[in-house]
């Protein structure tokens, strides 16, 4: 049994990835194949042909206008999956058809949904304008994980880890020392986490893309929308400068990190990460230095994150952990997703009703 929550929205590309060529990703263990109609609308379907399954985004088969041509020997799909040609014959069978998925491009992404497309509904998809909305510059990328998706999750909902993992990029001695609050939307499965920091040290991610020198107000409030979608609302400003009461923040830096948790297999993931800015939009060099940096620290998350996922798999199941008050986060998103997992497979949930109790 798989453990990836199924009948869910899951990030599949960037737009930007798919075109006119044959592209193909991996994603909830299911291979499949993008690329875009002559009208530019993205299509999703199995990329194994069903006659003797050959990749269809391996060459030599190509696109013929709207149709994709198997490479080994010639069976033909449209659009939506349906085969219209097969070599030798004129009657093409009933049941020749490719596996096709539900996709919307949104905010960027590609979406895919895994699952009973029966079920797809397209407005349950969180949103990300940030990411192609005009008063934002957006660097975006995605590392290859060779860890399970759940070790994303934690990582990312936990951000004390800055402090230790991240020093010298984006960790300072503030992240680690300063609680949390976690609020959890259970209706809506959302889990919130804010961390406010109104007195920390600069680290050079924000001093050298705002430009501010000395101490800062630093804010991180993460919005979670499991099982996939990730946003760190981030906003620094110079020592004592606080948003206006009626929520203006001219003096405010807000960055909008969004990453997008999307399993590979059971145990690799697509870490897609990117980073929308409000300020200093035309700087092409504040661009280069957020994207480099980004994805070092990203890159510092994989290394950490593959050698976790090979002791876990060499340790026997059931192991202990401990957690305390900065896993409040991780252990709310960890219940949702059971919960969604459990709904995924047409179970009723028992999953506990409560966070599990923390450590103090
Ligand atoms: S494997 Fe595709 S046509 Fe034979
Ligand atoms: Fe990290």
């Amino acid at each position: 049994m798989t453990s990836i929550v199924q009948n869910q929205w899951y990030v599949a590309a960037y737009g930007r990835e798919v075109g006119r060529d044959l592209f193909s990703r991996t994603i909830c263990g299911e291979s499949i194949l993008f690329w875009r109609t002559e009208a530019g609308e993205v299509t999703a379907m199995s990329d194994r042909c069903v006659h003797r399954r050959f990749p269809l985004s391996q060459a030599p088969s190509h696109l013929v206008g709207d149709t994709v041509v198997c490479g080994y020997h010639g069976f033909t799909y449209g659009a939506d999956g349906g085969c219209v040609a097969v070599p030798g014959q004129t009657r093409v069978p009933r049941t020749a058809r490719l596996k096709s998925y539900p996709v919307l491009e949104q905010d960027s992404f590609v979406w895919v949904f895994i699952g009973d497309a029966a079920t797809a509904d397209a407005t349950q998809i969180p949103r990300a304008p940030w990411l192609d909305q005009e008063g934002y510059a957006t660097v975006s990328g995605m590392e290859p994980l060779a860890a399970r998706a759940s070790l994303l999750v934690d990582n990312l909902m936990d951000l004390s880890h800055e402090t230790y993992l991240h020093g010298g990029y984006i960790g300072t001695p503030e992240v680690a020392n300063t609680p949390i609050t976690t609020e959890v939307d259970d209706e809506a499965g959302v889990v919130y986490v804010s961390r406010h920091m109104d007195d920390a040290d600069c680290p050079p991610f924000y001093a050298r893309s705002t430009g501010i020198e000395g101490r800062i107000v630093r804010w991180q409030d993460i919005e979670f929308h499991p099982p996939c979608l990730y946003l760190l609302h981030s906003r620094v400003a110079p020592l004592g400068v606080l948003p206006n009461p009626d929520g203006t923040d001219p003096g405010g830096f807000h960055v909008e990190v969004v990453y997008a948790i999307t399993p590979e297999t059971e145990s690799s993931t697509h870490d897609f990460w990117a980073v929308a800015r409000d300020f200093a939009l035309d700087d092409e060099g504040v661009s280069d230095f957020l994207r480099e940096s980004n994805r070092t620290v990203v890159l510092q998350d994989v290394v950490a994150l593959d050698v976790l996922e090979n002791v876990l798999t060499g340790e026997p199941d059931g192991y202990q952990e401990l957690s305390i008050n900065i896993d409040t986060g991780g252990l709310a998103a960890r219940r949702i997703i059971a919960r969604l997992a459990a709904e995924g497979r047409g179970e009723t949930a028992v999953v506990p009703a409560r966070t599990p109790a923390v450590t103090r």
